[in-house]
């Protein structure tokens, strides 16, 4: 296991009427900015919940905030922020909000000219806003980690700062029950695929962050497919499991002390960014391509995931991967989203434009080890076709 420091400041309430809570968590005097999406949140009775937790405390609002949220509609928020002295700021929505709101947050306490520099040039962050979640959509776990992406034309980039973790998150899985199909499926492959980003690899016998991933990994398995089947759709314990999931994947907890691989994600974010795909479905059509192109470099941990994960114990080793491989694209058809660039109507031609994205993010020497340079991510992108 490699050295790490762990923290994870995160109050969370868990649990169906857990909105109640924001009352207590928020302080009286605060001059809160409610952050919202496009409006769910009026359809679902989450705003009502929200607005009667908080009928004694001062809020205003700001609504808008798109799926892959904009620097443009983020940097409308400054001028509200400092006309009425907001000092804290409460996001209710999916990982689009949240991340909205950390940019929102760092932006109104960046000193230099261009807050974009936090996004594009890794400024640092000296300073945010206090933030608070009421997450609706259990797929990114931004609700209690430090990341962001935001979007400013075609660069859809992160930043990270423990200043922008939410100091507290509202995960109430029945406010999950008026996603859409294609949302909590969505949720459940980036949570997915999340767990993979930290755990295909190479080992460094870190036992229990390989077991905390391994069970992730299969109760996403288990209990995906059952949001998408009319008879337990709207059972609660499924949606439980599959929000507590979605948050563990990416509260930083199995990713401490082993090495990590983002590389499905800084090519899925490229995919959004020039085409609109949706975040998780950029990530089930890249994911299968990196686990055959890369599968000399992640030898190990993909017989370890055949073995543990789909319990696949015949053959040799390379028969082994292989079933491993064609088992995650069948789980991810299960839940309906695409497994090929083809799926989404993308041929060979979308691969050059691609690649000078990736070239002109910087992003050139991906990987655990940094080995995947632009040729590896073009036999990907042709593997993905
Ligand atoms: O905007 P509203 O009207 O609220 O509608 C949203 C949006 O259209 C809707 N929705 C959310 N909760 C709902 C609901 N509709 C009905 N009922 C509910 N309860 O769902 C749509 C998609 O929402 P969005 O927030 O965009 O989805 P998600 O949570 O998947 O977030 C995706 C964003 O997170 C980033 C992605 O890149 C993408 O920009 N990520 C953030 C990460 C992080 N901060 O750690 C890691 C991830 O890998 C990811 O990159
Ligand atoms: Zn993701």
């Amino acid at each position: 296991m490699l050295n790490f420091t762990y923290e994870n400041t995160t109050r969370i309430h868990f649990g169906e009427g857990q909105i109640q809570a924001l009352e207590k968590e928020i302080p009286k005097t605060a001059k809160v900015l409610m952050i919202y999406g496009g409006g769910s949140i009026h359809h679902n009775g989450v705003y009502d919940q929200v607005k009667d937790a908080l009928k004694t405390h001062t809020v205003y609002e700001f609504s808008g905030v798109e799926p892959n949220p904009t620097y443009d509609t983020l940097m409308k928020a400054q001028s509200l922020i400092r006309d009425h002295q907001i000092d804290y700021l409460l996001a209710v929505g999916g990982g689009s909000v949240v991340d909205g709101t950390k940019f929102i947050a760092a932006a109104a306490c960046y000193e230099d000219e261009d807050p974009w520099d936090i996004v594009k040039n890794n400024a640092i962050v000296h300073a945010a806003l206090p933030i608070g979640a009421v997450l609706t959509l259990p797929a990114t776990g931004t609700e209690s980690n430090v990341v962001s992406v935001v979007t400013r034309g075609e660069s859809k980039l992160s930043f990270a700062s423990a200043h922008v973790r939410p100091q507290f998150a509202v995960l109430d899985p029945k406010v999950t029950l008026s996603l859409s199909e294609r949302q909590i499926s969505n949720g459940v492959v980036d949570a997915f695929i999340h767990v993979i980003e930290q755990y295909l690899t190479y080992p460094v016998n870190a036992k229990v962050q390989d077991r905390f991933a391994e069970g992730l990994m299969q109760t996403l398995i288990e209990e995906g497919p059952k949001v998408l089947d009319p008879v337990s759709k709207d059972d609660l314990v499924v949606r439980s499991n599959i929000m507590w999931s979605a948050t563990q994947a990416l509260s930083g907890l199995i990713g401490v002390g082993v090495p990590q691989d983002w590389t499905t994600h800084l090519i899925g974010h490229e995919l959004t960014a020039a085409h609109g795909i949706d975040h998780a479905r950029t990530l089930s059509i890249v994911l299968p391509a990196v686990m055959k192109v890369c599968r000399e470099a992640k030898r190990e941990k993909l017989l370890q995931y055949a073995a543990r994960v789909w319990d696949i114990q015949e053959g040799d080793e390379d028969t082994r991967i292989n079933h491993a491989i064609q088992k995650t694209e069948l789980f991810f058809q299960n839940m309906r989203v695409p497994v090929r660039l083809s799926d989404v109507g993308l041929g060979e031609q979308a691969i050059d434009p691609m690649l000078q994205k990736l070239e002109s993010h910087g992003m050139t020497a991906l990987g655990e080890k940094g080995e995947f340079d632009l040729a590896v991510c073009r036999n990907i992108l042709q593997e993905a076709l």
